[in-house]
Formats: structure tokens, sequence, C-alpha cells
């Protein structure tokens, strides 16, 4: 079967849409750690004891992570080999997308990078956390994760990654998927930047928190 371009995008857009939906979800989530060890570790309790559920969700997402990724790589493929046959034409020609626009590729690297690591520091890892000398579980994990300043550097520099990519990204599917018109282009492309710069605020919080606090 043969998928065309349009269809590529529209995978892209829709895979890069249920993981927004995760990426919030998380972030809500995560929020809990400012209530403090019980309330977080209950939450993480609540989620591990979805059992099945759980499961299901993490293959979804791992399977949308999957496609978003192949999909991108060969659209960007395909559009290279595109423009290198256009050369000779726009030889002088600049492009004049935004910045978070040029970046993508950049972004969406370390993105993978990132979530790497991630799984190593907490989802792979024991989830024991010893805070003066007692166990806090997850929690404590993340806190002594986090309270390293090297290692919240690196995290909120993908959670700054993050948020670049959802700048732009978050638009593009509306117009991939034919949603945006004349009229809703300014509001869908404002909430874009908002959402972008809400996700790198709302994460790095919990760095910063931790590094001040603990
Ligand atoms: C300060 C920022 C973040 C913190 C403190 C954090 C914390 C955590 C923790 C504690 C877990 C393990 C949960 C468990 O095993 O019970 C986890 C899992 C995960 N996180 Fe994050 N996270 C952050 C940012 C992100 C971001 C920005 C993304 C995606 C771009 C992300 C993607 C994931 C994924 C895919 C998992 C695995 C989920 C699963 O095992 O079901 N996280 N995170």
């Amino acid at each position: 079967m043969k998928i065309s371009t349009i269809q590529k995008k529209q995978i892209v857009g829709i895979t890069g849409l249920a993981m927004v939906g995760f990426v919030l979800a998380h972030l809500s989530g995560n929020f809990l750690i400012f209530k403090g060890p019980e309330a977080f570790n209950a939450y993480a309790k609540f989620l591990h004891d979805l059992g099945g559920l759980l499961w299901v969700m993490r293959i979804g997402i791992l399977g949308s992570f999957l496609l978003h990724i192949f999909f991108t790589i060969q659209l960007v493929i395909a559009n290279k080999k595109a423009r290198n046959a256009r050369y000779y034409k726009y030889k002088n020609h600049r492009s004049s997308s935004s910045l978070a626009t040029q970046l993508m590729p950049l972004t969406g690297t370390i993105i993978f990078i990132y979530i790497i690591f991630h799984l190593l520091d907490f989802t792979l890892a024991e989830k024991v956390g010893v805070i003066e000398g007692i166990d806090y579980g997850l929690f404590g994990l993340v806190v002594n994760v986090l309270g390293n300043p090297i290692h919240a550097a690196f995290y909120i520099i993908a959670m700054i990654c993050v948020g670049l990519h959802m700048f732009h990204a978050f638009q593009s599917v509306f117009q991939t998927l034919g949603i945006m018109s004349e009229r809703n282009q300014h509001q869908i492309t404002m909430a874009s930047q908002l959402l972008g710069i809400a996700i790198t605020l709302g994460f790095s919080s919990i760095p910063v928190y931790i590094l001040f606090n603990f």
C-alpha cells in the first residue's frame, strides 16, 4: 500500500496531537510534586495499579512516537530531494520560516535523546529516593535526580526544546488537517505559541523548585 505525502503529514500530525495530550496529562500529574511525597507517590501508584490499561496507553504512546519519527524522516528526505531539484531556480532564496520552524529537526532530535535518558532516570530505575536518611520512593528519586544542577540544566534544555517544538508544531497540525482558515489562523497560531511557552515554563518549574527547596 502506497501512503501519499499528505497522508504521511496527517499521520505525523495526529500522532503529534496524541503526544501533546500525553505531555499535558504528564505535566498535570507531575505538578503533584509541589504537594509533596504522599500526593505524588499516590498518583504514581494509581497509574501503576491501572495494570493492563496502563500498558495499552504505553503502547499507544510508543506507537505514536515511532510513527511520528518514521514518517517525519521520510518527509524530510523527500523534501530535501525536491529542494535539490529546484536548487538552481531558488539559489538565492532564503527561508522566511520562523526560528522555531527551522529548529524542528534539532529540537526533535534532542527530545528523542532526552526521552531515552528520562526513561533510564525514572521509569526503568529502582524507585528509591533517600532524602536525609528517609526513603521517599519515586518522589525522592525525582528530587535526587533533579537536585543535581547539571542534570537539572539538561532537563531545562530539553523542556525548552519540547516547548519550541510545540510552539510551531501545534498550529501546523491544524494546517495539515485543513482546519486552519484565514479567519482562525491568528487564534490557532497564538494558541500554539502559548502552549509551547506554557509547556516549557510548566515543566521547568519542577527542577527549579527542587533546586531551590531541597
Ligand atoms: C521536569 C519534567 C519531568 C519530570 C519530573 C518527569 C517525571 C517522570 C517520572 C517520575 C516518570 C516515571 C513514572 C513512573 O514510572 O511511575 C516519568 C515517565 C515518563 N515521562 Fe516524564 N517527566 C518530566 C518531563 C517529561 C517530558 C517533557 C516528557 C515528554 C516529552 C516525558 C515523557 C515521559 C514518558 C514517555 C514516560 C514513561 C511513561 C510510562 O512509563 O508509562 N516526561 N516522567
